[in-house]
């Protein structure tokens, strides 16, 4: 069974290249490294190269039999989105037009997509399930729902079966130490979190106090790195078994606020981690938390690593060892 990963030498995507070389998949990845390192990738045939590249992808197509997609090349950061909404729209919903174009062409006919609790926007209620309504207040959100948009369509006309998985907050490491998270800017709680424990930041600015939470800090749904490569694998063998393409939302369905991460991270690393308070960051919510019985109920999903201080302990072997790079 061969599988394409693209972005597969990225945070999430070089944990799912472990685990589809675990479960004896032979695996190709395709990467532009703008965000990703190729010395993140375990295994498997590296391309270096751009889904925007249509001539590359055709010829990467031609060469290899793939029984599914796994797309994991996408800008994620929220505030930017914002201030270029171009670079998100033409990656993340051009290009990949271009890859599920390329796809059908080649009639791949199973495709599994990184979507986000973004797409949600701002809560009507929590925890979140997928029926809640979709109404993005970013670029980066309706990126993401334009396509799992798309993909409703492209199954109807081409039938192209999808999955879409609508993470949460991804953290934590992989729990061998192989791999982690390398972001540049890092923007995320946990890794900015650990990095103010290793004295490589001098703090953690903390976003805001006066939230409607029993702290006034914002609640979010840490799910570890290597349980969501879990489910991507579980969604593989739900696509490969012929089903119908879906949408899980993917969180472990506990909340935990900032100040409750920062106590947690001092409690595991041992170190003081010095805070400073700090306006709101703009759009973001009280309280995000995921939902899951439904992957839980129709996959069989069950998250190993749901305990936050396991994620944390992670996390922190990684931001130990990588020592900054
Ligand atoms: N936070 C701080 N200080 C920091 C960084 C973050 O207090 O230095 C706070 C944020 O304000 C937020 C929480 O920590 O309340 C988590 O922030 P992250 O940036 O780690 O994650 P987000 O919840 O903002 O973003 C995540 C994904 C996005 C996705 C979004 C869905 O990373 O890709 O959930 O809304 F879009």
């Amino acid at each position: 069974m061969k599988i394409l990963v693209v972005g597969g030498a990225g945070y999430i995507g070089s944990h799912m290249v472990k685990r589809l070389i675990q479960g004896g998949a032979e695996v190709v990845t395709l990467d532009n490294l703008s965000g990703g390192y190729r010395d993140a990738i375990c295994g498997g045939t590296f391309i270096y190269g751009d889904i925007a590249d249509s001539s590359l992808l055709s010829r990467v197509f031609a060469s290899h039999d793939f029984a599914a997609v796994m797309h994991f090349a996408s800008y994620i950061q929220v505030g930017e989105s914002v201030i270029e909404p171009a670079k998100y729209y033409q990656n993340n919903v051009s290009n990949t037009l271009n890859l599920l174009d390329m796809m059908v062409a080649f009639a791949v006919k199973r495709f599994i997509f990184s979507s986000t609790a973004a797409i949600f926007g701002e809560p009507q209620y929590t925890p979140i399930d997928e029926q809640h309504p979709k109404n993005p207040i970013n670029p980066y959100g309706r990126s993401k729902w334009m396509v799992e948009q798309a993909l409703a369509d492209y199954d109807r006309a081409y039938g192209l079966k999808s999955t879409c998985l609508r993470y949460f907050n991804a953290a934590g490491a992989d729990p061998d130490g192989e791999m982690g998270e390398r972001h540049d800017p890092e923007t995320h709680l946990i890794p900015l979190v650990l990095q103010a424990a290793s004295g490589r930041r001098e703090q953690i600015r903390v976003f805001g106090r006066d939230y409607d939470t029993p702290d006034g800090t914002c609640i979010r749904d840490y799910i570890h790195v290597t349980d969501l490569a879990e489910a991507h694998w579980l969604a593989l063998e739900h696509l490969l078994a012929g089903r119908d393409s879906c949408a899980f939302n993917l969180g472990n369905g506990n909340g935990f606020s900032v100040q409750e991460v920062i106590d947690a991270a001092r409690q595991v690393t041992g170190k003081t981690i010095p805070c400073a308070d700090e306006q709101r960051r703009s759009g973001d919510p009280a309280r995000l938390v995921a939902d899951s019985r439904s992957i839980r109920d129709q996959l069989g999903w069950q998250p190993r690593y749901a305990d936050l201080d396991k994620i944390i302990a992670d996390a922190w072997r990684w931001e130990t060892r990588s020592g900054g790079s």
